[in-house]
């Protein structure tokens, strides 16, 4: 198939990449020149695991970089929308930037073409760009617009991309559902995991093909990203009930997660989630709910718990340290998950912004990170660090803010060597307990080990080894990506 994708972001480049391994042609159109002539030049502007290899293996043959929509959309048989949906003031989408692709691809159409929703975009979207395309003077003849939400994750997007659990189409025709089934059969026929040189991902049964009305699948995006977000808020929920009473969430997460009812992914608590989408995503949901009369209370709720853990998170650092003024924290993660270089919406900047507010310096690392973390803070209490070990030199607490899996792997007892006070708090239960109080030093986690009780001795004090810790930490790592765990 002849495809063209708009917008190559962290969705849209991802995308083209795969099309493009997956056999078909693919032109990806960018309105930023410099994205599009860093491109063409073979580099790589986001930081995403096998991407660049991926881009390297069909750059200049099946996948051609351009800022040319006209001319990408004639060339194509289906048109991929992937510009950003960021919020508006009033919490809303703002879908300016998909109306402007609409009036576009109106005036340039020629031909039959099926336009393709991969935004998250609220439910009547579809709608309105077919609106908007018919009175930019588009044939209604030679156009369906279909949905096709993206359920990647940044930092193991190639792998999810290409190893789905489910292929969404939200189709309003038959056109449309053909287009579509043909560009991902290699996915769901399983034949693109038989060719010897497919990227690995994980081992799986071929894709499940789900079949919408377009209204459908614009809505399940929406529902998925706040149901992972509710579980997120429930869990770290959970872990603040435990540290009242002196349990210990990662087992009660372990013991609940193993009921298939439940499943034990997305449930490990910490600062709050964060990124480009789902906090924007509930946000957007619940102002579709209360465009159309309906009060959906429950994703207030979770926004509320989301921010109220990053505060809970700043008085954990204030009660282990006394008072944050003059104090110096080595800050280890400034992306807002691991595996990504994207600081969008990202718990770790916030709090880092908070730390200062409170008096404290901060020395801070993030393996890919650092460069958009510095574009958007910048602070005469704020440096950045070479590596981790440099971020901990003569601090009063090391804290872990990203779950990158690098940061589980560190040399504790090398840490404890540059530390002024043996103190770690860990926003993202990444480190293993015991391993941090043999290397002489206090854990706090989120949900287990409070700190009033641990500082009341004075040294380090042991603790029972947990074959339930064990589990949860896997699943972290799985969570955290399919990457592998490395030394710093
Ligand atoms: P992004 O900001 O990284 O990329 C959007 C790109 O679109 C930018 O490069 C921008 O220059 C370009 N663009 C904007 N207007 C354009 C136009 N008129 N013509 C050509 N290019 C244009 O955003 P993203 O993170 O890739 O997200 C895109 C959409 O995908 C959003 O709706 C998001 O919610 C959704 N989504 C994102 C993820 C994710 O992990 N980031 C996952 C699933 C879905
Ligand atoms: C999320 C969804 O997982 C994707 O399916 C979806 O396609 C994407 O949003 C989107 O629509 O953009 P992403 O934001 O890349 O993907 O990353 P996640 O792995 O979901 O993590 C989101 C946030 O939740 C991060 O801040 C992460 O640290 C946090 N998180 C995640 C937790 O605090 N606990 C968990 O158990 C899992």
């Amino acid at each position: 198939m002849k495809i063209a994708v708009i917008g190559a972001g962290y969705v849209g480049l991802v995308s083209a990449a795969c099309f493009a391994e997956l056999g078909h042609e693919v032109i990806a159109v960018d309105n930023d020149p410099r994205k599009v002539d860093l491109l063409n030049q073979g580099q790589i502007p986001i930081h995403e695991e096998m991407l660049p290899e991926l881009v390297a293996r069909h750059r200049g043959g099946r996948l051609q970089f351009s800022s040319n929509i006209t001319q990408a959309s004639r060339h194509a048989d289906a048109i991929f929308i992937c510009v950003g949906t960021p919020p508006a003031v009033t919490g809303e989408a703002d879908l300016s930037y998909v109306e402007g692709v609409a009036r576009e691809l109106a005036v340039s159409l020629e031909g039959n073409k099926v336009i393709v929703e991969k935004s998250t975009v609220p439910v009547g979207t579809a709608e309105a760009v077919r609106r908007t395309m018919l009175l930019h003077g588009a044939n209604s003849e030679h156009f369906s617009v279909a949905s096709n939400p993206e359920f990647l994750r940044e930092g193991t997007a190639v792998a999810d991309f290409l190893y789905p659990d489910r292929i969404l189409l939200g189709v309003p025709d038959q056109r449309a559902r053909e287009t579509l089934s043909a560009i991902y059969q290699p996915i769901l026929d399983g034949s693109y995991y038989k060719r010897p040189d497919a990227l690995p991902g994980k081992a799986s049964q071929p894709a499940q093909l789900i079949v919408t009305s377009v209204k459908s699948a614009e809505l399940i995006k929406h529902a998925s990203n706040a149901f992972l977000a509710l579980k997120i808020s429930f869990i770290n929920s959970v872990a603040n009930v435990c540290e009242l009473v002196g349990a210990d969430v990662r087992e009660v997460a372990v013991g609940m997660g193993t009921d298939s009812r439940i499943g034990p992914r997305f449930l490990t608590p910490g600062i709050g989630y964060g990124g480009s989408c789902f906090p924007k995503d509930v946000l957007a949901f619940r102002s579709v709910a209360r465009g159309v009369g309906y009060d959906f209370a429950l994703l207030t709720e979770v926004m509320s718990v989301n921010e109220d853990q990053k505060l809970r998170f700043v008085a954990k650092v204030r009660e282990a340290l006394w008072t944050l003024r003059g104090k110096k924290l080595a800050v280890l993660g400034l992306a807002f998950k691991g595996g990504t270089d994207d600081v969008r919406d990202s718990p770790a900047l916030d709090l880092v912004e908070r730390f200062i507010a409170e008096g404290a310096q901060v020395c801070a690392y993030d393996p890919a990170a650092m460069s958009r973390a510095q574009a958007l803070l910048s602070s005469d209490a704020l440096t950045y660090a070479d590596d981790a070990y440099d971020a901990c030199k003569g601090a009063d607490a090391l804290l872990i803010l990203t779950e990158w899996p690098e940061f589980a792997a560190i040399d504790l007892t090398r840490v404890r060597g540059l530390l002024k006070l043996p103190i770690v708090l860990d926003g993202k239960n990444l480190l293993d307990p015991e391993a941090v109080l043999k290397a002489g030093m206090h854990y706090f986690g989120v949900g287990c080990c409070p700190i009033a009780d641990t500082l009341s001795g004075a040294q380090p004090q042991s603790v029972q080894p947990r074959s339930a810790q064990k589990t949860m930490w896997s699943a972290v790592a799985e969570d955290a990506g399919a990457l592998q765990t490395s030394a710093v």
